[in-house]
């Protein structure tokens, strides 16, 4: 079977490594990075150029793209390639409303009894303040904007002054363009959060294993939110109970919900869960796998993914779900100085071989790129390094050991991932 990839995060790396691992598979990515050109061929089309991929899909003979980031779902890449009969593993546009429009997930939930935070949606500036304004969501308030913005349409505000600014930067100055122009305004919720994610054909969406992301730059979840600092999985807090009530009441109404809607939902389905005291609650929908949560999921799962891929794309992905080995698995992004802010590219990475050689270590790369026949950076998040092992702590310990490894100038990575695992809070 012939794979094409598309996209150029960890995510993707980590993708490719199981795809190409499988006895029968060649893969191909778009455009790629310096890791995967190591696994398999890379093209130079940007995920952004659905009509290039449609045309690299054909002119290679692909038999199964898989798709990656949001941007080319948005841009309805899967409607595309349908329309020419290219088999394709994701979300179409309309079903991909999930996560590109916080406003449709929100009346989504609410239409089919998804539990989620209360909120608001308002189309017009005066409107929104006048909702924080009547306090009817209590505060603090979640002031969120409709579209996608890299992860940074989110302001959790304490007060009605810090709720009155972000409202005025998404929809007045439009700080993050068209995704700006509607807001959604939520209760806050409180409670340790967790990723969950299913792999959806369509009928069903099977389970695989959860995670826990670490949003915030710094250690103890301090500074700015970032695309992810690491991650590890399985989430200790997702036990057998757990997991089963998930799966009843979000999972399977969401898949029953998008074909009722006539929009059924094949793909990674992504859902963001605060875990409240009434019960799991959806923050977001996101219609891909996470980034750095894919680094700790795939690697966990101890069958043929391509099989399960192809067969959800043609709406079977089969009734059981994927075997999983349950060795807990932690992963360290790091990235180059400045991020989440602008960052310098082309440092000189070294010390990766030495990493790769420790036990239970396995590196994804993210932005870099290969000069003069050595690794460079070439963006915020440089790669997720991955530890595995018997218990949490022997998966930080490896982690770390190989991040110790590796060096280039401005490296910045958080020293607490995975310590959320050893140190349960209090579950309501
Ligand atoms: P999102 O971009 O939707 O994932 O939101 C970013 C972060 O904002 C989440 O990971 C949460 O920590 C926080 N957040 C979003 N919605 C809520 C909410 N309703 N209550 C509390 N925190 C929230
Ligand atoms: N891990 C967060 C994301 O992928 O959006």
């Amino acid at each position: 079977m012939r794979i094409l990839v598309v996209g150029s995060g960890a995510r993707e790396h980590a993708l490719v490594w199981k795809l190409a691992s499988e006895p029968g598979v060649e893969v191909v990515c778009a455009p790629g990075n310096a890791g995967i050109a190591a696994l398999a061929r890379v093209e130079p089309v940007a995920a952004s150029d659905v009509d290039g991929l449609l045309a690299l899909a054909c002119r290679e003979r692909v038999d199964l793209t898989v798709v990656g980031p949001e941007g080319p779902l948005e841009r309805g890449i899967v409607d595309l390639f349908a329309g020419r009969a290219q088999r394709i593993f994701g979300p179409t546009r309309a079903a991909a409303q999930l996560e590109c429009s916080k406003a449709f997930a929100k009346a989504f939930m609410t239409r089919h009894g998804i539990p989620t935070a209360r909120y608001r949606v308002c189309e017009e500036a005066s409107a929104a303040h006048a909702v924080v304004a009547g306090g009817e969501l209590g505060f603090p308030v979640v002031v969120k904007a409709d579209g996608l913005a890299a992860g940074k349409g989110v302001v959790v505000a304490a007060d009605r002054a810090t709720a009155d600014a972000a409202i005025r930067a998404a929809m007045e100055e439009r700080q993050f363009g068209a995704a700006g122009a509607r807001v959604v305004l939520e209760e806050c919720l409180s409670g340790p959060e967790i990723s969950f994610f299913a792999l959806c054909d369509g009928e069903r969406g099977l389970p695989l294993t959860s995670a826990q992301d670490h949003k915030r730059v710094f250690d103890n979840d301090e500074g700015p939110n970032t695309g992810g600092m690491g991650a590890f999985a399985p989430s200790p807090l997702v036990d057998a109970a757990l997991q089963a009530r998930i799966q009843r009441d979000i999972v399977d109404p969401v898949l029953a919900g998008m074909r009722a809607d006539g929009h059924a939902y094949r793909g990674f389905l992504y859902a963001g869960l605060m875990l409240t005291t009434s019960g799991p609650r959806v923050i977001e929908f996101n219609a891909r796998f996470g980034d750095p949560e894919a680094q700790v999921v795939l690697p966990m799962i101890e069958e043929a993914l391509s099989t399960r891929l192809a067969g959800a794309a043609d709406g079977d992905a089969g009734a059981l779900p994927l075997r999983a080995r349950p060795e807990p698995h932690v992963g360290v992004v790091l990235a180059s100085r400045g991020y989440p802010g602008p960052v310098a590219s082309g440092v000189p990475v070294t010390g990766l071989a030495e990493a790769e050689a420790l036990e239970g270590v396995r590196v994804f790369h993210a932005a870099t790129d290969v000069r003069a026949g050595g690794i460079v950076t070439a963006g915020g998040r440089v790669m997720t390094v991955v530890g595995r092992g018997p218990t949490y702590e022997a998966a930080i310990e490896r982690a770390y050991a190989a991040v110790s490894k590796i060096r280039f100038e401005g490296m910045q990575f958080r020293r607490d991932i995975g310590r959320k695992a050893l140190a349960l809070p209090e579950l309501p």
